[in-house]
């Protein structure tokens, strides 16, 4: 049973829904001030999810955005985690969060540099159907995952079942690595040594998370998930092939962790007020002229993963409608109105015409989608937004007039309440409606 404001629920989960970087990180870190538990349950370090607190701006692409006042943080076994960049995360939250307790999937899946490699290779190949991808080597990971060649996050604390994984994996992907340091066994070697070496470092955290969830859960924590990515990105119901390799729709925390889906009592849709995307691929409320650069300055639209400039545009209301239905989404929180609303004009798309025609859902075949044409609602903006509300829960009417008819307009139109309203980086600056 759904409560209004989520006080009540034992579980819940925070995901995207657009292309990523919604602002799941500072929504996570929110929320994790009333859960014991933050669970990750996809993707690795092709994430990038930003947190500002008063100790500084955290940048987490494996630990979950809850890590820095949860009691325990748990990274499920959908997930593909390079071992070495996750010593360094854990060091950083350490320093702020001493008793944090780490659990790390056994099953996980073991990003190395040869998936790096592999993935900049492949990129090469796509050619004009490049993704532009982070280069993390995410999608040569989850392949060698489903291809049953992976390394998982167990083998590496012994060095001859890395070793051997290793091998297998080169002789798989030769024909992409031949030219490159990895056709030299040294290098291979090497290699194996680095994880082996950090598989000893992260040994004590690892563990069948499955499991560890289950007890946590039955010992009455409360539990809250955190996505990465969006619906829009997922290779099942995003713009394909424009996608990442793991599925980052809410169904994925059950294959990702476990935990039943039936379990979770609220999922929290995230969604900016405005739209990003990193990479390649199919935006429909896209933004071009000047008003992009200004737009994207305003927000600092640029990667904390890769530091590319993010392209923009306006709020996309089919896209959200379909994602909040692929997602089942109880509440949406929105974020980044301090930066939307500094525009003097605000355009926010209502209805796709295909061939001149209105249609009702979103096409995700890479031609049709090429003749959409957005039909906008436009809205003056709000400007700035008093501190005064910072951090309060609040009725919708405590916002400026111009931003709650923008706020309500959303909700008409998704049929769904706004729960949350961020209206700048730092913990604090959010706000919960109070219907
Ligand atoms: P995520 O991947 O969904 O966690 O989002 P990212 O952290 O990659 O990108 C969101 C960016 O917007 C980060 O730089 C956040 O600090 C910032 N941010 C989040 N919410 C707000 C907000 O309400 N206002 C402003 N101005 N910045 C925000
Ligand atoms: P968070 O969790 C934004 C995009 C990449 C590329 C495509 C495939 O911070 O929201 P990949 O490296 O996964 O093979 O890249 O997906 N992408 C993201 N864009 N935010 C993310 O994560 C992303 N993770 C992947 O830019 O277009
Ligand atoms: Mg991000």
């Amino acid at each position: 049973m759904v409560t209004p404001n989520g006080e009540g629920d034992r579980t819940a989960a925070v995901v995207g829904l657009q292309f990523g970087d919604e602002g799941k990180g500072k929504i996570t870190d929110y929320l994790s001030g009333s859960y014991d538990v933050v669970v990750r349950f996809n993707g690795g370090t092709n994430a990038g999810h930003t947190v500002v607190t008063d100790d500084g701006t955290f940048k987490f692409h494996l630990l979950p955005s809850g890590s820095l006042r949860t009691s325990y943080v748990v990274l499920g076994s959908g997930m593909v985690i390079d071992p070495i960049s996750l010593i360094p995360e854990i060091e950083i939250v350490k320093k702020v969060n001493p008793a944090l307790k780490i659990i790390v999937s056994r099953n996980a899946h073991v990003v190395t540099k040869m998936h790096r490699q592999l993935d900049v290779e492949e990129e090469k190949i796509r050619s004009s159907l490049m993704i532009g991808t982070t280069a993390q080597g995410i999608g040569p990971t989850y392949e060698d995952k489903y291809a049953r060649t992976g390394i998982r996050m167990g083998d590496i604390t012994n060095f001859n079942v890395v070793k051997e994984k290793i091998e297998t994996m080169y002789r798989m992907h030769s024909n992409l690595l031949s030219g490159t340091e990895f056709s030299q066994p040294e290098k291979r070697n090497e290699m194996a040594q680095a994880l082996y070496d950090a598989g000893l470092k992260i040994k004590e955290y690892l563990d069948y998370t499955e499991m560890a969830i289950d007890r946590l859960y039955s010992q009455g924590k409360r539990i809250l998930f955190e996505g990465a990515q969006g619906v829009f990105l997922d290779p099942d119901f995003g713009f394909y092939p424009f996608v990442t390799s793991s599925n980052t729709i809410s169904a994925s925390i059950y294959t990702g962790t476990g935990f039943s889906l039936r379990k979770v009592n609220r999922i929290i849709g995230v969604a900016k007020a405005y739209v990003s995307k990193v990479g390649e691929g199919p935006f429909p409320t896209e933004i071009t002229d000047d008003l992009a650069k200004q737009l994207r300055d305003l927000g600092g639209e640029y990667g904390t993963t890769t530091g590319r400039p993010r392209r923009v545009g306006w709020l996309d209301l089919p896209m959200l409608r379909y994602a909040v239905r692929i997602d089942d989404v109880d509440e949406l929180a929105i974020t980044k109105v301090d930066t939307l609303g500094m525009l003097d004009r605000v355009k926010v798309c209502k209805q796709y015409l295909l061939d001149g025609r209105p249609i009702d859902y979103v096409p995700r075949d890479m031609e049709t989608i090429k003749r959409i044409e957005p039909v906008y609602e436009e809205f003056d903006g709000w400007g700035s937004i008093s501190d005064s509300i910072s951090g309060r829960k609040i009725s919708i009417d405590q916002l400026p007039p111009k931003l709650v008819k923008y706020i309500k307009f959303i909700e008409d139109q998704l049929g769904k309440p706004v729960g949350i309203i961020s209206m700048g980086k730092e913990r604090n600056r959010t706000v919960r409606i109070i219907k």
